[in-house]
């Protein structure tokens, strides 16, 4: 099985922590993203993945130097301009060479999802897409994909109204796809893969979805990316990894509680750090508290500081001494490019 895995968005719902960094690189437990992800891909059977790169592909190229991320076959397509979902999926196929049936996913969703079993199931349908599904409590953020009886999709409707879905299951961001589907997909153009090619594809009766209740995230957003965290430490993921990087410092009159803390950090005397995530060679000076919130790599939060409420810092920010901020980004998004 190959498998096309889609990390070239901006990721601008996690600035400014992905003016640095694509999402995918960003940190899960500790491990970036991306590993987490190919890891699951490889253990369901996948052995070469294609990487389609667009922002920032160095950001790839020089982690995984060597063609392989957790033990996975690994390629990379570098796209010349964003090209959108279905474009990056053709033009990464493509370029890997792939002329079969093929498994292509959104580089930011973290699932135990059976892989295998979606595979099969579109085989045993003879369709030319499957799509995995979940069920969420607000559809409106994602894909929305109402199935018939027999399990075929009867319309796929991204990011609808609030309170208009049909159905709370929603694509999870998981397809088999036959080679047949690349051929619809016009090379060098931007094609999204859900307002345009699969509509089109579900009018002809030959998509099919595949419910399932597995664990289900897209990290996406601070919520969402902080939330798979503190499911990864409940155990909800499968292992629970070490929390606290074996090179980083914690003062032992600190309290870090529910939350990860990266290579090389340092949190201070009298610092409480609660459900967070601190990334590696960040600084946390004496006395401040960290709540719910996310600090970049290499930042520095002045004393008795105060952050809560998926307040995000970014990279190397350096945060004055007595800052109070709930639901803040520093930097804010005036700084940031348009
Ligand atoms: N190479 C490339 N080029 N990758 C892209 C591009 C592009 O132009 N645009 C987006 N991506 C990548 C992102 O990096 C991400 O891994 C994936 O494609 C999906 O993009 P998101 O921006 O995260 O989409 P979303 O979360 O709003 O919605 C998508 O995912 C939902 C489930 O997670 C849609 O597929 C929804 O239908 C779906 O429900
Ligand atoms: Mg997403």
């Amino acid at each position: 099985m190959q498998a096309v895995v889609l990390v070239g968005g901006f990721g601008t719902r996690l600035r400014p922590l992905t003016l640095s960094v694509p999402k995918q690189i960003l940190p899960v437990g500790n491990v970036p993203m991306i590993e987490r992800v190919v890891e699951h891909l490889g253990r369901s059977g996948v052995d070469e993945v294609v990487l389609s790169l667009g922002y920032q592909p160095d950001a790839f190229l020089d982690r995984y130097p060597d063609g392989t991320c957790a033990g996975v076959s690994m390629r990379y397509a570098v796209e010349p301009e964003p090209l959108d979902t279905a474009g990056a999926i053709a033009f990464a196929a493509r370029a890997a060479g792939i002329d079969g049936r093929f498994i292509a996913v959104n580089g930011d969703v973290l699932t135990g999802l059976d892989v295998a079993d979606l595979w099969n199931q579109h085989a045993s349908r003879g369709a030319a897409a499957t799509i995995a599904l979940t069920p969420v409590d607000d559809p409106s953020r994602y894909g929305v994909v109402p199935l018939d009886a027999d399990g075929r999709v009867e319309a796929f409707i991204e990011k609808p109204d609030p309170g208009t879905a049909p159905s709370n299951w929603i694509n999870a961001g998981t397809y088999v796809l036959d080679a047949s589907v690349l051929d619809a997909i016009e090379p060098g153009r931007r094609v999204s893969i859900e307002r345009e090619v699969f509509p089109a594809l579900v009018e002809q009766g030959a998509v099919y979805g595949v419910q399932s209740d597995a664990y289900w995230i897209d990290a996406g957003t601070p919520e969402a990316y902080l939330q798979v965290q503190l499911d990864l430490l409940a155990g909800r993921l499968g292992n629970v990894p070490d929390p606290i990087d074996p090179t980083a410092t914690v003062d032992p009159s600190a309290t870090v509680t529910g939350s990860f803390v990266g290579a090389g950090a340092t949190v201070g005397p009298d610092v409480v750090v609660t459900d967070s995530v601190v990334m590696a060679g960040a600084t946390i000076e004496s006395g401040v508290r960290i709540e719910r919130s996310l600090l970049g790599p290499g930042c520095v939060i002045g004393e008795a500081s105060a952050l809560s409420d998926l307040s995000v810092v970014g990279d190397g920010e350096s945060v004055p001494a007595g800052t109070v901020v709930a639901a803040g980004r520093l930097p804010g998004p005036d700084t940031w490019p348009s």
